[in-house]
């Protein structure tokens, strides 16, 4: 079956009782039991464990990403803390893409690094710092690709081919992308994670996450984690976010369209000093992009002359595009980086990657891309 034919039917049945087709919300907590010896006959026991909107949601995310089975969590950090939760001990050493999403960084360093698990935030674009990184007790590598904020791409089969012999597990961070344009299973990786807040949603109307696993061994120890530590996705976010699905690829292309055309006009602006769009001839990793996504995605950057001064005036006057976190929804977002998204990274740390005072990340919408273009042209005048 193609994408578009899985994005709507995947994971979902008519309701066996009601013929609904529309999954329902399972709003409740436990379920009755068959009997003692055929306890969990139906493969429901209590909320926490299971629930059939959260399954649903579960088996079409796997199936758009290929894996084997998939985990939903309440936000996208309780699934990058699950991930963390299943693989990482004390005494235990990860690699992390050194651009991540700041929640991410805020996770390592302020929270499991003083369990006594060792980071090192690397240039995971470099294939051989990857290597060089690499220790006796590296546990897990995490990837992010587009990066957030800055696009840096990490090359995801060379990283899954230093990761595979040393059986070490690759999870990537393929939120920015979606299974749509990008498929890191296919690719070699062993795990994908996602903020199913943003594309999977699509509609700024929920939070959520997933981990989708290439293997049943890998997916079991996440279940275990997702039922120890109570993160489960919620029955409402799950119907929600089910319906999200349906319509993935129409917005995720339109709103790619949409940021090139956002992207080629920033270009072209005598007071923009830099555009960061991978669909851009500029960009400079444009063959890596090509040669592992099918297409770019809906984010970019920009800075603009003056830089950070001119950056906020442009950020509080904007018409339009809304100044606020998040991201891959219908609305336009403008975020400032350094001041939302990434205000928890050290400032060092920031500089270092790449994390400008003056950069401003846009989300680009489903608008029409005229409105959109429009009101940059009047915000940069
Ligand atoms: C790439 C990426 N991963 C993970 C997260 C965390 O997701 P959530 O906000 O759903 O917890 C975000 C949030 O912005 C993100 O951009």
């Amino acid at each position: 079956m193609g994408f578009n034919t899985k994005q709507i039917h995947s994971g979902v049945t008519p309701d066996p009782v009601t013929g609904s087709i529309v999954t329902p919300i399972y709003q409740t907590t436990t379920y009755v039991q068959d009997s003692v010896d055929e306890y969990l006959a139906k493969g429901y026991s209590y909320s926490r464990s299971h629930n059939p909107t959260v399954r649903a949601l579960e088996l079409k995310l796997a199936d758009l990403e290929g894996g084997a089975d998939c985990t939903c969590y309440g936000t996208g950090m309780a699934a990058i803390n699950a991930l963390f939760l299943a693989y990482l001990n004390a005494g235990d050493h990860c690699i992390i893409s050194d651009v991540a999403y700041g929640g991410t960084y805020r996770l390592a360093t302020k929270i499991y690094s003083r369990f006594g698990v060792d980071f090192s935030f690397v240039d995971t674009a470099d294939p051989a710092a990857v290597e060089a990184a690499v220790r006796d007790n590296t546990a897990l590598i995490l990837t992010e690709t587009p990066a957030n904020p800055t696009l840096k791409l990490t090359d995801l089969r060379a990283v899954s081919d230093i990761a595979r012999p040393r059986r070490i597990p690759h999870a990537v961070d393929n939120t920015f992308l979606t299974p749509y344009y990008q498929r890191p299973l296919e690719l070699g990786a062993d795990l994908v994670v996602h903020s199913t807040t943003k594309y999977f949603d699509g509609h700024n109307a929920t939070i959520g996450g997933a981990i989708v696993a290439a293997t049943a061994e890998h997916d079991e120890k996440l279940r275990f984690v997702q039922n120890a530590t109570g993160t489960i996705m919620s029955p409402q976010v799950a119907f929600l976010t089910l319906q999200g699905c349906k319509t993935l690829s129409v917005r995720i292309e339109r709103q790619s369209a949409n940021a090139l055309a956002v992207a080629e006009f920033l270009e072209a602006h005598p007071k923009v000093e830099q555009v960061c769009y991978p669909g851009l001839e500029s960009f400079p990793q444009a063959e890596l992009a090509r040669s592992q996504a099918t297409g770019f995605g809906a984010m970019l950057w920009f800075e603009v002359k003056g830089g950070l001064a001119a950056g906020k005036a442009l950020m509080d006057n904007i018409e339009l595009w809304t100044l606020a976190e998040n991201l891959g929804s219908v609305e336009s977002l403008i975020t400032h980086p350094v001041t939302m998204t990434h205000a928890d990274v050290e400032e060092a740390e920031r500089q270092r990657v790449g994390i400008i005072d003056g950069l401003v990340r846009l989300s680009v919408g489903l608008e029409d891309v005229e409105d959109l273009v429009g009101a940059l042209r009047r915000a940069l005048d």
